[in-house]
């Protein structure tokens, strides 16, 4: 897929690859990227030769900076931002993703960066990655389900001192958060994260789906419906 401005979008042997492509402004999260995002991620969603994604940020300092504060809320109208939230449910469409995503962090993950990262099923980070959300600081809150999904993963009192008192932190406390998997030099942060995603590609599909819904949906799940989605999707593989 080409014709993109600020995402590269390659796909090889079953891994689709999305370079968030702004590196003079640390591949900071504007309408343009969104846009794009919305249609590679329906690509991914649609193309039954991509059976895994990694997520990345082109250049040396970072992922991605947060939301583009050049068009800090610029928006035409709230009328108008709504209804395009709502026509492109970017957020809605990453956390519907049946495929495994997984997202590779260098640099900066901050704001946008951070919940595009937590929109991801494994995180991996090189350790020059920091970690933070400034949205308070500047008035507002994460608006990409990050006062969501921050603190499903590390809990609700790191969530909680990350958004309100916007401390960033670095690759190895991300690491003992549980926020990434792994840390490891920048140098194998490409081939780790490919290493991941071949193993899962090379997995059936119809699997892979079921693993991650089960895991996903089962977390908001009491025990006991987490069982019965368990055996329904067992079931649903058999046949
Ligand atoms: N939106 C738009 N442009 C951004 C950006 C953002 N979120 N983050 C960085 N940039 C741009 C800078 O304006 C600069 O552009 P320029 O070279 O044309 O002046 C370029 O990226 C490099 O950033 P710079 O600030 O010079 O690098 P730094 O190493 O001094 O600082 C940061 C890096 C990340 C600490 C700093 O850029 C920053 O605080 N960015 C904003 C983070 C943020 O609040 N994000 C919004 C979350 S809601």
């Amino acid at each position: 897929m080409s014709n993109f401005e600020v995402i590269i979008y390659q796909k090889q042997n079953g891994i689709g690859y999305v370079t968030l492509n702004r590196p003079q402004a640390l591949n900071a999260y504007n309408l343009q990227m969104r846009d794009e995002l919305y249609q590679v991620l329906g690509a991914i969603r649609d193309d039954p030769e991509v059976k895994v994604a990694i997520f990345k940020g082109a250049g040396e300092r970072a992922f991605c900076a947060g939301a583009d504060l050049s068009e800090f809320l610029t928006a035409p109208s709230p009328v108008i931002a709504r209804q395009v939230r709502w026509e492109r449910d970017i957020w809605g469409v990453f956390l519907s993703m049946a495929k495994p995503l997984i997202a590779a962090l260098h640099g900066y993950v901050l704001g946008s960066g951070l919940e595009i990262a937590l929109c991801c099923d494994i995180r991996i980070a090189s350790e020059d990655a920091q970690f933070g959300l400034p949205e308070v600081g500047l008035g507002i809150i994460p608006a990409a389900g990050g006062s969501q999904t921050l603190p499903r993963i590390v809990g609700r009192a790191k969530a909680l001192e990350m958004l309100l008192t916007g401390r960033w932190i670095g690759a190895e406390e991300a690491r003992r958060l549980k926020l990434v998997n792994h840390v490891m030099s920048r140098h194998d942060l490409l081939p780790v994260a490919e290493k991941l995603a071949n193993k899962i590609a090379g997995c059936n599909p119809v699997a892979v789906a079921c693993a991650k819904q089960a895991i996903i949906r089962g977390l908001d799940l009491s025990l006991e419906q987490g069982l019965e989605l368990e055996a329904e999707l067992g079931a649903s593989l058999l046949t």
